[in-house]
């Protein structure tokens, strides 16, 4: 069943259309992959779905909640890991947990469980008391996306989650992920690198100049272009 879906959505700034009419669905439980160059339209369009930036035109409902008259109740069941995201430094990873869990829960309760959660993801052991400042990049990466997750959110959104990161951390990250979407989490996420996104999503569109190319499973866009990789499916679709 498709839980999200984006009908003809645009997005102007000034003169420039960044996202020009895109429509896409995703399934429950699915990990989307929205993947294309640096300026095709993905963070716009990302932005749009977490209700921090306007749609110029276009119509997104997520679990059930129109984006323009339900805002708020989509803010609810969304967390958005923005790119590019940084965590307070001076703070420990935990005091950061803390203090973030503090903005979403109602009670002692839930804020204990929503730190409890964000320790089990990130998985930093005792590093989780040591200062953020003191953190490798992937230490940070995977504090953000345990905060980001630890919600539970009906729909998390990632921005470019494992960008910059060396391989053996892009492949914790992608777990992270994978294993969310077993926890009832569906999963949208952006990524420039063609490479890596076949193994982390279940369904990818391809951006191009704020235009979706194709959408499909990764291997049947391979078998459609008769493509070895995403790469040489996204030089197929451009042509
Ligand atoms: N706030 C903004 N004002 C004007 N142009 C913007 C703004 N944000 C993004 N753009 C432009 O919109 C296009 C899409 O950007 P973006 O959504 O960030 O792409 P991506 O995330 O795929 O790299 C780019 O040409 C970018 O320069
Ligand atoms: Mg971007």
């Amino acid at each position: 069943m498709a839980v999200v879906s984006v009908n003809n959505l645009s997005k102007d700034y000034a003169n420039l259309r960044a996202v020009d009419n895109i429509s896409f669905t995703i399934e429950e439980g699915e990990i989307f992959g929205l993947i294309g160059p640096n300026g095709a339209g993905k963070t716009t369009t990302l932005r749009i779905m977490a209700t921090i930036l306007t749609p110029t035109s276009g119509d997104i409902k997520i679990f059930g909640y129109d984006l323009k008259s339900e805002g708020q109740k989509i803010r609810e069941i969304v967390s958005y890991l923005p790119e590019e995201a940084g965590a307070y430094k001076n703070l420990t990873g935990l005091d950061y947990l803390n203090f973030m869990a503090s903005l979403y829960a109602n009670n002692k309760s839930e804020k204990d469980k929503f730190v409890e959660n964000a320790i089990d993801i990130a998985k930093l052991e005792d590093r989780i008391k040591d200062k953020i400042s003191t953190y490798s990049k992937g230490m940070v990466r995977k504090l953000l996306l345990s905060r980001s997750l630890m919600y539970k959110p009906k729909l998390a959104i990632l921005d470019e989650p494992t960008s910059g990161l060396d391989v053996i951390n892009s492949i914790e990250i992608r777990k992270i992920i994978k294993s969310f979407t077993q926890n009832g989490t569906t999963v949208l996420l952006s990524s420039h690198n063609m490479l890596e996104v076949e193994f982390l999503s279940d369904r990818i569109a391809l951006i191009n100049k704020g235009k979706i190319l194709v959408e499909g499973k990764p291997d049947d866009l391979k078998k459609e272009y008769n493509a070895r990789n995403i790469e040489e499916v996204f030089i197929g679709a451009i042509q």
